[in-house]
């Protein structure tokens, strides 16, 4: 694309590759089977679907800028105050806030090399550069991240669980990590897939934002909430950090819609037991099926695994995708990520998932 030099943007926003989102269509499948976003597998709640629908006859007015009812929620259910929460459009409008908010030209932000895409991608939009700090076996490794922090950092970021690996680090690591930073970093606790989790030494960020001035947790209703397409994230923080936010971001950030409809999912717990049951079940199914199939995938607590494909042009991520592409189902490709051998996959449908398996071992049987 070639950009008017009259019309010069800031520093570092042509260095930024656009985000490129799954796929929603399979050209010529009508229904495909779509595992290329983590969304959720069970669908919205309907308790929420209810408090959606119930909102049409109110659209002409603001929604509350304050967004109290479901801040009064969500302190409810995780026994956090609620003035220490500031919700956003999606996780990813928190990202950026929180960026604009603490990094700028000069400035430098840390990340794991295979951490969330959008982390570099605010960087870069705020003026600050990205540091991406190596992992060991797929997993953010303290060491490394601690190692390239230098007089510039001013925040690290990190996804637990990570988004696309699907590992996690566990709360000594955590506080390890937190530990090493100097009190003028920022350190960002991005807990997207939380719910999903079902280990004895994970935490998600709530125990260190309550003792520590710099860090922040981002939740998001995205995945086991089912609603990505409303746009609704959420942030825990010092309450400084929540008056910084509460300063910048729109005043109506948070659409109506998505307020009533999350406070309803929240108070849902039925619904998001069957979510987290379904993902507890599914998640080792699937893994145990691409391992006899001789693909190796990195352990994951999330929504999703991670496989590595072979080398061998046949059978490789890109040919693996486009095969599955062809039978109507939708992968993720990893490139972006520095991982071109794997894809992505999120765990949906009982159904989906026996589909995804069969249409797998075609594949690797297939020459
Ligand atoms: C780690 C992580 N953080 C944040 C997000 C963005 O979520 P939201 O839909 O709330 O913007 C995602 C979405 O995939 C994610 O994987």
């Amino acid at each position: 694309m070639r950009h008017d030099p009259k019309l010069a943007t800031r520093p570092g926003i042509l260095d930024i590759s656009p985000y490129i989102g799954g796929e929603a269509k399979a050209p010529g499948v009508e229904r495909p089977i779509r595992l290329a976003s983590n969304e959720s597998a069970l669908g919205p709640s309907s308790r929420a679907m209810a408090a959606y629908r119930a909102l049409a006859r109110e659209i002409h007015r603001y929604p509350d800028g304050n967004t109290q009812e479901l801040r009064e929620a969500l302190g409810r259910c995780h026994g956090i105050d609620p003035a220490r929460i500031v919700c956003g459009a999606g996780s990813d409008e928190l990202i950026a806030l929180l960026l604009r908010c603490y990094a700028g030209p000069g400035d430098e932000v840390v990340y794991s090399r295979h951490g969330f895409l959008m982390y570099p991608i605010n960087a870069m939009a705020a003026g600050a550069t990205p540091v991406a700090a190596p992992e060991r076996q797929l997993t953010t490794n303290v060491e490394a991240v601690v190692a390239r922090l230098t007089e510039r950092t001013r925040m690290v970021f990190i996804a637990n669980p990570n988004n696309p690996t699907g590992t996690y680090l566990g709360a000594g690591e955590v506080a390890r990590l937190h530990a090493g930073l100097p009190r003028s970093v920022l350190l960002v606790i991005d807990a997207a897939y939380a719910e999903f989790v079902n280990r004895n030494d994970y935490e998600p960020g709530i125990a260190f934002v309550n003792r520590a001035e710099n860090v922040v947790m981002l939740r998001t209703f995205s995945k086991i909430y089912a609603l990505a397409g409303l746009r609704l994230g959420w942030a825990y923080c010092p309450p400084a950090v929540a008056d910084i936010l509460n300063r910048v971001r729109s005043p109506f950030n948070v659409s109506a819609a998505a307020q009533a409809a999350g406070v309803a999912a929240v108070e849902d717990i039925e619904t998001l037991t069957r979510a987290r049951a379904h993902n507890q079940r599914w998640l080792p199914w699937f893994s145990e099926r691409l391992a006899a199939l001789g693909l190796p995938l990195t352990p994951s607590v999330a929504n999703f695994v991670l496989a590595r494909f072979p080398d061998d042009p046949h059978r490789n991520a890109d040919a693996a995708f486009a095969f599955l592409q062809s039978r109507g189902i939708l992968t993720r490709k990893m490139g972006a990520y520095g991982l071109p051998q794997h894809l992505r996959i999120t765990i949906g449908t009982g159904p989906e998932m026996a589909a995804v398996a069969a249409t797998l071992a075609e594949f690797m049987a297939a020459l």
